[in-house]
């Protein structure tokens, strides 16, 4: 080692230059980072970046340091930050690491970042980002292989630069407003391992079939992105997919075979397209290793050799909602990884794999709506994994398996509409995490366990073969529905009190006898209460008048007697059926009413003050009183008095009247093809026709043709008179903005028909009258008997009708020119057809032609047509 005083020198020299470079370069990193703080407004989460604090600025919030004191890395996700991203930012020259996810900063895709020359990581998830994307991007990141753009507001065309940064390892575009093509050339980005599309507005199209050639790819997501057509065949190239999810689009025809090969796959994510053939995985332990299994023992024969196979790491499957048909492949059963199976809505039959549940930590089976017939495999639960089974519409047989009693974590059990028999194994009553029980339309049978499990909220066994006393329960179950069993004795008398927080209570068609306990006005959260077709007694307790949410009560078909309490009719029935009992004296009034017309049939003691259906007259019963002959009379009078004045003027406007009806005075505007003349509506507009009437009009039903279903609605609008020359132009130009409006979930105005002063307004016909009726069932109108009947709506059909209302609004609000603002939107105005799709209706024209101090009194009836534009 031979050293010189030269070289020495020069070393020292040099060490000196670098420790002084080294301080610039410490201390303009600091300047940056504080000038960087400064530009985004002083973020209360960057606090710890300041001058004053003495740590280096290595140690600040987000900031990572090289040894050498640069910056290389920012992490500044979920940091308040609101500002836009300042171009300072470069100024650290090292940096390679940017995530500045899940903030609020606003703005374009900053092309400043071509000034970061390092960046090879680069995060702007979840922010407010805008606009399109550069045309360079390739470019403005050269080094990029991380690049994540998720959950932002980018529009327009993915630049096809992005096809030449071949360096790319993960692309994440998904959840953003990208509206152009689906681009075709990534396809060049061969080194990509996670590439993520998906929930972006693309124009329809293909699965690019080039995209087989990212062999590397692990991770595809490309859900939601208006895919087309199939599933290209290149796709099992992609062999190292661990997750896969094409879920929600519209692609159809069936999965490349090769897909059940991918041995690394965990996540396979297909559901909700319209995909078809057979689900075809092979026996995971191999193509060629022989294993058989004997459905008769529910075992496996034969030798399972692990060491090779397929879908070895298969941990969730979903394929729910498309078309496949034919046998669920026993080869799932013996998928060892297999937790999450969900199957549903598809056209699968036969049995369900024998093994499920035995080979795998399996929690969830979702295998309802398809014709799967055969038994409940006997080890779901083998690993003590198992939390819900849903099984329901299908044509299954056998009992529920002994093992579902000894399920520790089991939380919904849902097999109903299905072939099941014999008793439910009583360990189920005893697992305390069961919530849901749902069973019915089965043939189960044998009596209910003493006691409910402790975390039950609903239990629904109707039509089965139950039997027994129902037990006095301490529950706080929701729901419990029995109907249609072959229950005996009486309804607990402790039923308030042991289940106080019941919501819905049917015991409808059973042998159920006793009274009624009239603790049962303390359910204060019953809504709905059904204990027809019984052989309960005694009188209706007066108590029910104080259950405050109930709206739907059902006591037909028992032998209750005496008079119905008058608190009953302080409560709003949706539904009420008191039919076939042996009740008398007054129906209360609140409920003595058109309304309920069927709610009372078949009890010959009753009498009512209005005329309800089949319920005789209190009048002929107790006789005129003295006053309401009086009034009788007078009533006489006036009449006779009207029709003597009725006739003078029929006399004297005989002449206008022929006038009037005469067609060739009624001018008809129309908006859509019709098969009917203005003479068929105006013929049509007759009292027996007349379905509501209210402050602006009256409508009616009228049938334009000698088909069946040819009907529509007419709204006959009141003018007072003559309308001005300047509202009649604005009510012709607002029939005409609104006959042009053609959308599913807006009520068709199908034409207008005018005299000079009359205007109607001929709309299609919505069978299922409004939301409102279904909902709160107005107990004071009065209709034909045309009604339907009013029952509660589902879930489903409530979603149904409230995506179709905001369908509606959004196309007024957002897809006309002008837009046009509804003003009055309410359940009276959501109108049903008879699929229980919604309409709205009622943009308030009517109100255009009343003068402005009438009061708005169209009643709810058959809906309150009309169209208005925002004034
Ligand atoms: C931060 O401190 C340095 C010296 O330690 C000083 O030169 C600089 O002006 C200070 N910056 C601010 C913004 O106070
Ligand atoms: C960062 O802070 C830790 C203690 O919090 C300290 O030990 C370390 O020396 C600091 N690093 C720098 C580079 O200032
Ligand atoms: C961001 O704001 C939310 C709500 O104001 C607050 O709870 C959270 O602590 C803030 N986060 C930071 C890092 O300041
Ligand atoms: C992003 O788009 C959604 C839906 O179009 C919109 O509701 C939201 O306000 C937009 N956000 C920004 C920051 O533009
Ligand atoms: C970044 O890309 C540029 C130009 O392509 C290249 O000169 C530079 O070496 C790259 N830097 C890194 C860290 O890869
Ligand atoms: C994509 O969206 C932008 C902004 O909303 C719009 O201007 C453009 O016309 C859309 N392009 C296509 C092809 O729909
Ligand atoms: C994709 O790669 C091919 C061959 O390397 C090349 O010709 C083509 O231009 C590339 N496409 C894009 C969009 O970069
Ligand atoms: C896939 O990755 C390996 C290394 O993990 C690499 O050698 C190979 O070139 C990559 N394949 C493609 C097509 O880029
Ligand atoms: C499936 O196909 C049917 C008929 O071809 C179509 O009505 C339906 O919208 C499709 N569903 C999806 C999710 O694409
Ligand atoms: C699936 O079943 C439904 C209802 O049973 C039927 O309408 C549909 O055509 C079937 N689809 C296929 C592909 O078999």
């Amino acid at each position: 080692m031979a050293s010189s005083p030269l070289l020495l020198l020069l070393s020292l020299l040099s060490l000196v230059a670098l420790s002084l470079s080294q301080q610039t370069q410490t201390s303009t990193e600091r300047q940056t980072l504080l000038q960087i703080k400064d530009d985004w407004d002083n973020p209360v989460a960057l606090a710890s970046w300041s001058n004053s604090t003495s740590s280096s600025y290595c140690n600040w919030t987000g900031v990572t340091c090289s040894t050498d004191g640069s910056v290389t890395k920012l992490v500044l996700s979920t940091e308040n930050i609101t500002g836009d991203i300042p171009p300072s930012i470069c100024q650290l020259k090292s940096l390679s690491h940017l995530d500045l996810s899940y903030n609020e900063i606003p703005g374009s895709f900053p092309p400043f970042l071509s000034n970061c020359s390092n960046l090879q990581y680069l995060d702007l998830s979840n922010n407010w980002f805008v606009g399109e994307l550069p045309s360079n991007i390739d470019m403005v990141l050269p080094n990029i292989t991380y690049f994540c753009l998720s959950d932002n507001n980018f529009t327009g065309e993915i630049p096809t630069s992005i096809g030449k940064m071949t360096q790319l390892q993960s692309l994440w575009l998904d959840n953003n407003l990208f509206n152009g093509t689906m681009p075709r050339f990534i396809s060049n980005l061969t080194n990509l391992l996670q590439l993520a599309l998906a929930w972006n507005s693309f124009t329809p199209g293909q699965l690019p079939e080039e995209y087989g050639s990212l062999t590397n790819l692990t991770y595809m997501f490309i859900a939601k992105a208006n895919l087309e057509g199939e599933i290209p065949d290149s796709f099992i190239k992609l062999t190292q997919l661990v997750q896969f999810d094409l879920s929600q689009n519209s692609l159809k025809g069936s999965i490349p075979s090769g897909i059940w090969s991918f041995s690394n796959l965990k996540y396979l994510y297909l559901y909700d397209n319209n995909l078809t053939g057979e689900i075809t995985i092979n026996n995971p332990f191999g193509a060629n290793s022989l294993v058989e299994i004997d459905l008769t023992k529910n075992q496996l024969t034969g030798s399972i050799p692990k060491s090779f196979g397929t879908l070895q790491n298969l941990s969730i499957l979903f394929l729910s909602y498309n078309q496949f048909s034919g046998e669920i492949p026993e080869g799932i059963g013996l998928l060892p990884k297999l937790t999450d199976l969900r199957l549903f809505y598809n056209n699968l039959t036969g049995t369900l794999p024998q093994e499920l549940g035995k080979h795998s930590p399996l929690w969830n089976l979702e295998v309802f709506n398809n014709t799967l017939s055969g038994a409940i495999p006997a080890n779901i639960c083998y690993n003590g994994s198992f939390t819900s089974l849903s099984v329901q519409n299908n044509i299954m047989t056998g009992s529920i398996p002994q093992s579902l009693g000894n399920c520790p974590h089991l939380n919904n059990l849902q097999v109903d509409n299905n072939r099941f028999t014999g008793e439910v194994p009583a360990g189920v009553w005893q697992v305390q995490n069961l919530t849901t029980v749902v069973m019915s339309n089965n043939m189960l049978s044998g009596e209910l366990p003493s006691s409910l499990p402790s975390n039950l909220t609903r239990l629904e066994i109707v039509n089965n073969r139950f039997s027994g006393n129902l037990p006095s329960y301490s529950s706080l179950i929701l729901v419990f529905k029995a109907g249609g069993n072959n229950f005996t004795g009486d309804i607990p008398s402790n039923l308030s009190t042991g289940m106080p927080l019941l919501q819905t209570l049917d015991l409808s068609e059973n042998s159920i006898s006793g009274e009624i306990p009239s603790s049962i006005g303390s359910l204060q959260s019953l809504s709905m209460l059904n204990l027809s077709h019984n052989k309960i007694s005694g009188e209706i307790p007066a108590s029910i008048g104080s259950m405050l949410v109930l709206t739907s009560l059902d006591l037909s078909s028992n032998k209750l007697s005496g008079e119905i309490p008058s608190a009953l009719g302080n409560v709003k029935f949706n539904f009420l059926n008191l039919s076939s009992n042996d009740l008398s004296g007054k129906i209360p009034s609140g409920i003595d009413s058109t309304a309920y017309d069927e709610s009372f049939l078949l009890n010959p003691g009753l009498c009512s003050s209005v005329s309800i259906n089949g319920v005789s007259s209190c009048r002929s019963k107790d006789g005129i009183s003295h006053g309401l002959r009086n009034l009788f009379i007078a009533l006489g009078v006036i009449i006779l008095v009207i029709i003597v004045i009725f006739a003078l003027c029929l006399m004297r406007d005989y002449h206008r009247k022929k006038d009037a009806s005469d067609p060739a005075m009624w001018k008809l505007t129309s908006f859509h093809r019709l098969d009917f003349t203005e003479n068929s509506i105006v013929r049509g507009m007759t009292k027996e026709n007349l379905v509501g009437s209210g402050g602006s009009g009256q409508v009616y039903r009228v049938s334009v043709s000698t088909r069946a279903g040819d009907v529509v609605a007419v709204k006959n609008i009141y003018s007072k008179g003559k309308l001005g020359t300047k509202l009649e132009r604005e009510f012709d130009s607002e029939v005409k903005i609104l006959g042009s409006i053609r959308h599913s979930n807006i009520v068709k105005l199908l034409c207008c028909i005018s005299s000079p002063d009359s205007k109607l307004l001929v709309y299609e016909y919505m069978e299922n009258s409004s939301l409102d009726k279904w909902l709160h069932g107005k107990s004071n109108f009065t209709v034909g008997s045309t009604e339907a009947p009013i029952g509660s709506l589902d879930w489903p059909t409530r979603l149904q009708i409230a995506i179709g209302a905001a369908r509606g609004l959004y196309y007024m609000h957002h897809e006309c020119a002008p837009p046009i603002v509804h003003r009055d939107v309410k359940s009276s105005n959501i109108l049903l057809d008879s699929e229980f799709n919604a309409k709205i209706a009622d943009f308030g024209l009517a109100r255009l032609l009343m003068k402005p101090d009438e009061p708005e009194t169209v009643s709810a009836v058959a809906g309150s047509f009309g169209y208005m534009a925002p004034g």
